[in-house]
């Protein structure tokens, strides 16, 4: 259901109206690269929606105006290559132009919301269905070749909350100034940290939580470390979807340090991403004198990876033998 729309799931009862739509030149032109399909194929995609919401708790959805109309379908049938469901979605072209399309998208997402992150292509020559993957805040991994040529290959990770025994990790809010002004005005952890102004005024807290609210959640995602109530640091990834490697960094309010934290907020982090983007490996850089930084990244079982910077030590962890992430 959404504000125009009920979708219904795909099923032997409504496989008539999946078939017309299979059938619509328009719903054929991209997504079935033109080919013409008969019921029988229809009854086997909806077998297909059956099969991942058994495994992922999502499938395909007919979608109808309110007035009973059928409008277009939305919603998963298959996965990528790292286990993503694919996103996909086709109305009739008489629905086109209203936004429908994103609307019914947006459905299918809050019914993944379980999920770590979903995939999606689409043809270049599409722009309607790139602007909205784009609207949807899917980020774009790579460029394939598709039936009609260029065809960029997006993911979305969806926005989640973790939990570990001593803290929750969740995407910032912009109720987080106080918090993070509290933590963040401290030259002692601002010292390797030279991206930190000191003193750390409102204005920059309010600035440093607009940015972590606004970053995209698939390729810069920050999770506010949350302690008894209130947000006292970060785990922050910088994502390359393609290479499927990322940059781990983090913080902690100085009252908190030496009590294991950031080690036990970092390796729900590097679990949560590992499943999302399919990881393969995570490198950090920290300065030679950050003792306590290399200490987390060797409990985390990163290992020494030369240098970063003139002042900074490069680490690597190798996610697809690290066991013990
Ligand atoms: C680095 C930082 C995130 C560590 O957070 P933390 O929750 O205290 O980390 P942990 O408690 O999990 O681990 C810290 C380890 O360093 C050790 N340590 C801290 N200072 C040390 C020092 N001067 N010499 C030797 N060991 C030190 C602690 O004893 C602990 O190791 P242990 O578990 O073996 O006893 C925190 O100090 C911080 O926010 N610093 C400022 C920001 C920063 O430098 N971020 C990293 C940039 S690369």
């Amino acid at each position: 259901m959404s504000r125009r729309l009920n979708l219904e799931p795909a099923a032997p009862g409504n496989v008539d109206d999946l078939a017309r739509l299979v059938a619509d030149d328009h719903v054929r032109r991209y997504l079935l690269d033109g080919q013409r399909y008969d019921r029988a194929w229809t009854l086997d995609r909806v077998a297909d929606s059956d099969r991942l919401r058994a495994t992922h708790g999502v499938g395909l959805d007919l979608a109808y105006a309110h007035s009973g109309d059928l409008v277009g379908f939305t919603g998963f049938l298959v996965t990528d290559d790292t286990g993503a469901p694919m996103l996909l979605y086709a109305l009739f072209a008489h629905h086109a132009g209203l936004g429908l399309a994103t609307e019914m998208a947006r459905a299918s997402l809050a019914s993944a919301h379980h999920l770590a992150a979903i995939a999606a292509d689409v043809d270049a020559v599409n722009t309607h269905s790139v602007r909205i993957l784009e609207k949807l805040g899917f980020a774009r991994v790579r460029i394939a070749h598709g039936a009609f040529g260029p065809m960029p290959i997006y993911r979305l990770a969806l926005p989640c909350e973790l939990t570990t025994p001593r803290t929750l990790l969740r995407p910032f809010r912009l109720t987080d100034v106080d918090d993070a002004l509290a933590y963040r005005n401290d030259a002692e952890l601002a010292r390797y940290l030279p991206h930190i102004p000191i003193p750390f005024m409102r204005a920059d807290a309010a600035a440093f939580v607009a940015e972590n609210v606004a970053d995209s959640w698939t390729t810069d995602p920050t999770f506010a470390i949350v302690h008894a109530g209130r947000v006292v640091g970060t785990i922050n990834l910088e994502v390359e979807l393609e290479a499927r490697t990322a940059m781990l960094g983090y913080t902690l309010a100085r009252s908190l340090w030496g009590q294991g934290i950031v080690t036990e907020a970092a390796r729900a982090v590097l679990a949560w991403a590992a499943r999302a983007h399919a990881l393969e490996l995570v490198w950090a850089a920290t300065h030679r004198g950050n003792i306590a930084s290399q200490r987390v990244l060797a409990k985390l079982g990163f290992t020494p990876a030369g240098t970063a910077t003139r002042d900074e030590l490069r680490f690597e962890l190798r996610l697809r033998d690290a066991a013990q992430v």
